[in-house]
């Protein structure tokens, strides 16, 4: 078989991460980068001149109307990245992305189009970085009837809330340490007031309990406004605060309790122990219980893993289907009920959590 052929879509942290791994002396085998596109392609392609028998261009067309059997999205965004992703479907090529926004708003559309086309979109690098829980959900555990899903989604917002714990420093401090090691944006607001993690969250619903949500409708709590006194304060109960993404189904009654907040957790949980731009999740079946993964949830070189891990899958089995979603609403989409303040939402999802399986999770 020739090797799959591979254009890039955006050479930014993420793709710059993705050429490295596919172009250096011990490159995947069977993968072979032929073109980048990017609207600073020019600029860029003068800083690598050394990378030999790629094709630089500015040009969307050069990428989608080329050779390419499988287009990569590293651009991020909603527009143009989803146009993009549906033009190289229709072109007939697969198509790996890293763009949770993309995937939480036309997620279910675009993979009707691939299954229609007979190309595959996999999407692996858009939750949890190397954490492979797309595959948990929808591959590993599909056996099972899932429940409820925990985790943090969400590597800028646990570097920095995991950095005021360890130093006992003031958010503002903690974010501009993320900032200078890479891990939060200029402006990290889409993190820590919980958006990045709901659009995560709003897709494993989609995957895990076959419910079609929109990151709107989850309920999110920011965690702008926690601080130090809020973190010493779990520090008293052995506890430390992380940002936990929430989703239970109850599918007797059709209802859906889905919640982005900063949580108390017990510090030696598995979300507790999740330090840095770490991710982690427990996933609950009705038959195999919890199962939890955990891992770089963020960075360049941690999420290209994911997108090579797609392209892997898509080398070995090319004619595969990724089955399209087939998503109904819920009937009904609860958010924090009683929880009135972020004082009490510590001690109520604190003292419900540990009863319910925080406490085994140590
Ligand atoms: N960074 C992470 O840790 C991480 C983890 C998981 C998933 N992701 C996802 O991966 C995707 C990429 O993230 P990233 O961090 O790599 O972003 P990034 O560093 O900003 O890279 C995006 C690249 O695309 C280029 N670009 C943007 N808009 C373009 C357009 N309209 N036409 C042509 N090129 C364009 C940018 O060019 P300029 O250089 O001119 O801006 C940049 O090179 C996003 O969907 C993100 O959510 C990122």
């Amino acid at each position: 078989m020739s090797p799959l052929r591979i254009a890039l879509l955006g050479y930014g942290t993420v793709g710059s991460s993705v050429v490295h791994r596919l172009t250096r002396a011990d490159a995947v085998r069977d993968l072979t980068l032929t073109r980048i596109f990017d609207r600073r392609a020019d600029v860029k392609r003068r800083a690598h001149a050394d990378l030999r028998g790629v094709a630089w261009t500015t040009r969307i067309e050069d990428a989608l109307c080329s050779d390419a059997d499988v287009i990569v999205e590293t651009i991020g965004g909603l527009e143009p990245a989803s146009g993009w992703i549906q033009d190289a479907l229709r072109a007939g090529k697969s198509v790996v992305t890293a763009n949770k926004q993309v995937i939480a708003r036309d997620g279910e559309c675009l993979l009707r189009l691939a299954a229609r086309q007979g190309r595959q979109l996999r999407f692996e690098a858009a939750i949890g970085g190397a954490m492979p829980i797309v595959r948990a959900v929808a591959d590993g555990l599909a056996g099972d009837r899932l429940t409820r899903i925990v985790a943090i989604l969400n590597g800028t917002t646990n570097a920095v809330l995991s950095r005021m714990d360890a130093t006992r420093c003031a958010i503002d401090d903690a974010i501009r340490d993320a900032q200078r090691r890479g891990y939060a944006e200029q402006d990290p607001c889409l993190d820590l007031d919980g958006d990045d993690a709901r659009a995560k969250l709003a897709i494993l619903c989609g995957l895990a309990f076959g419910l079609r949500v929109t990151p709107e409708e989850i309920a999110a709590r920011s965690a702008a406004s926690v601080t130090s006194a809020d973190v010493e304060a779990a520090r008293r109960d052995g506890a430390t605060i992380r940002q936990l993404a929430c989703a239970s189904h109850d599918a007797a009654d059709s209802t859906l309790t889905a919640w982005v907040a900063p949580v108390a957790v017990p510090r030696h949980s598995i979300f507790g122990r999740a330090t840095g731009p770490q991710n982690a999740a427990l996933i609950t079946g009705a038959h195999a219980g919890e199962i939890g993964v955990s891992g770089a949830g963020a960075g360049g070189d941690a999420t290209a893993v994911a997108v090579i891990s797609d392209l892997l899958a898509i080398a070995r089995d090319r004619a595969a289907i990724v089955p399209a979603l087939i998503l109904k609403p819920p009937k009904c989409i609860r958010g924090f009920g009683e929880i009135a303040d972020f004082r009490i939402q510590i001690s109520d999802c604190e003292s419900r959590m540990s009863d319910s399986f925080l406490a085994e999770a140590v």
